[in-house]
């Protein structure tokens, strides 16, 4: 039906070259022409269809018209009640005239009592003795006219008045309609091909693509709906750990700089320009840019000479300098290289200048982070708490947990880009003491009550230490971390005072996220492999 009609309305504007009245149309097997109501929504079903394909247009035009109440479509079927009661009569003088009470059990209560009033009034019946008789030999029935022409066209010839009356009688009632003057479109044909709804690698190779229609997207459709939004278990795990560094007063530091310079990725940190980490083995360097903008200026001399010539006691490196490596560009192998960075910032006072920088957060955190950093973890020895002097220093308990990247061989542990937590706590005399405890308070609040040091070796921090714990969930002790003091060789040329120390520590986030959620290959937790159904189910983490 649907082709056959929308072929109709093809071929009828082929032959007229426009439609002007939709409700002339004669529908595919039927007789009548489309004026009801019902007839027009089935056609703008397919001026909708052939319109979205272009081949049309059309405009529409609201009509009110009339549709037949449940009362008015029976009459429609079997008579007006007037005529019920006529035909259910004798007429005069051939028969025993009809009692109302007969007449209720022949038409029904209903009919015999509107009917027979309306039957009096037409001169159709007359009363005979206490019965009822026909008075003419044929009648035309009217109403059961009128429900059919309303019924086939929504309204009546005979006008407005004639209308009011019927639905006053509750056979009609009012109702909007439409009908449509309909053109042809850009695409017009009389030949209806089925749009095509996919770009197919056949349609692409044969050329088809060229010639085929296509259907039109449906911007206004209703997409699937999608489940709420959840978080990955790494960023569950980062969160809870954000948050024991906050509940211990540390401020984040910002870490958006993925690419950094060998200066502050190494040289800053007293890394000698000549340490494996630095080839290209273990580090990825940019091509493109290939260098880095010049460090700042003096802080630049002071890290230089004391690679190259040593300093603040120290005999440095000993080995020939270079400019070209300080200035490579790569991406960071740890997050300490933000961390350098923020201390050369912390240090800023103490050099004499004033830190303007504000996204650093700590110009206006000093006052705050200063009683915490004094108090905050427990660990601070009594009476050490240190205060602005002259110097310019003020104490800082800082963290991060961003991305770093290495170029090492990939396997089931073990991925090219990886996340780091760092804490890094800045203060006057504190010791490995001091690190110890803030780690106590730290890995505790992750779940790790019983932790083993073991000397390590940083090229930045001395003393160094590897950090043990007895895993609760695998039962047995486990590498977690790496800590340090950092070196007076990194910290005196950015300008701290002698008797500021500096400690830090950093862990990965991969591995506490894959034991807490039981994952053994890291594939299955980054990267295209994971599952969208895994990270919707995976629980948020208590440590
Ligand atoms: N940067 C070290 C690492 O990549 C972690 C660390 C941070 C060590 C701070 C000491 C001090 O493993």
């Amino acid at each position: 039906m649907a082709e056959a009609l929308q072929q109709l309305i093809l071929d009828t504007l082929d032959a007229q070259g426009t439609i002007k009245d939709t409700r002339a149309l004669v529908l595919p097997g039927h007789q009548e022409p489309a004026a009801s109501h019902d007839a027009q929504v089935t056609i703008l079903g397919a001026l909708n269809s052939l319109a979205s394909r272009e081949m049309i247009t059309y405009t529409t035009h609201e009509t009110q018209s009339h549709v037949l109440t449940p009362e008015g479509a029976q009459i429609a079927l079997e008579g007006s009640h007037e005529a019920r009661v006529w035909a259910a009569l004798p007429a005069k003088g051939e028969g025993t005239p009809v009692t109302p009470a007969e007449l209720k059990q022949k038409v029904g209560d209903e009919a015999a009592k509107v009917g027979q009033g309306r039957a009096f009034k037409n001169g159709w019946i007359a009363k005979e003795g206490n019965g009822l008789v026909k008075l003419v030999p044929s009648i035309q029935d009217k109403t059961q006219l009128d429900m059919r022409e309303v019924d086939s066209t929504g309204t009546l010839q005979e006008g407005e008045k004639a209308l009011a009356d019927l639905r006053k009688r509750k056979l009609i009632v009012q109702r909007k309609g439409q009908w449509f003057t309909v053109q042809k479109g850009p695409s017009f044909s009389t030949s209806i091909a089925k749009p095509e709804t996919d770009l197919t690698v056949e349609a692409l190779t044969s050329g088809a693509w060229k010639t085929s229609t296509f259907k039109k997207y449906n911007f206004e459709a209703d997409g699937i709906p999608t489940n709420g939004g959840a978080l990955h278990p790494l960023l569950k795990v980062r969160e809870e750990i954000r948050n024991i560094f906050l509940e211990m007063g540390f401020t984040e530091m910002p870490t958006s700089s993925f690419v950094e310079s060998g200066f502050w990725c190494f040289d800053a940190l007293f890394v000698p320009q000549q340490h494996p980490a630095r080839e290209v083995q273990d580090t990825f360097y940019l091509s493109d840019p290939s260098s880095s903008l010049p460090p700042p200026k003096a802080y630049y001399e002071r890290v230089s000479k004391v690679h190259e010539h040593g300093g603040y006691g120290s005999t440095g490196y000993r080995a020939p300098w270079s400019d070209q490596e300080t200035r490579k560009l790569l991406l960071r192998t740890h997050t300490t290289a933000s961390s350098a960075a923020m201390l050369y910032k912390l240090a800023a006072r103490c050099r004499g200048e004033e830190d303007t920088d504000d996204r650093s957060g700590l110009a206006h955190d000093h006052g705050e982070v200063h009683a915490q950093a004094s108090g905050g973890a427990g660990t601070k020895r009594s009476g050490a708490v240190s205060q602005e002097g002259d110097d310019g220093f003020r104490p800082a308990k800082l963290f991060s947990i961003d991305r770093v990247f290495r170029n090492e061989t990939m396997d089931a542990t073990h991925l090219a880009e990886f996340h780091q937590v760092e804490g890094v706590v800045a203060d006057k005399d504190i010791t490995l003491g001091d690190l110890i405890g803030f780690m106590k308070v730290f890995f505790n609040k992750l779940g790790m009550e019983n932790l083993r040091f073991k000397p390590a070796y940083n090229p930045y921090t001395e003393p160094s230490m590897e950090i043990f714990a007895f895993h609760p969930l695998l039962k047995k002790w486990v590498e977690i971390g790496n800590s340090g003091m950092f070196r007076p060789e990194m910290l005196e040329p950015m300008g701290f005072p002698k008797d500021v120390r500096v400690l830090g520590w950093g862990l990965g986030l991969e591995r506490p996220t894959m034991i807490r959620y039981g994952i053994t290959n890291i594939r299955t937790l980054v990267g295209h492999k994971v599952s969208i159904e895994g990270v919707e189910k995976s629980p948020a983490v208590r440590f």
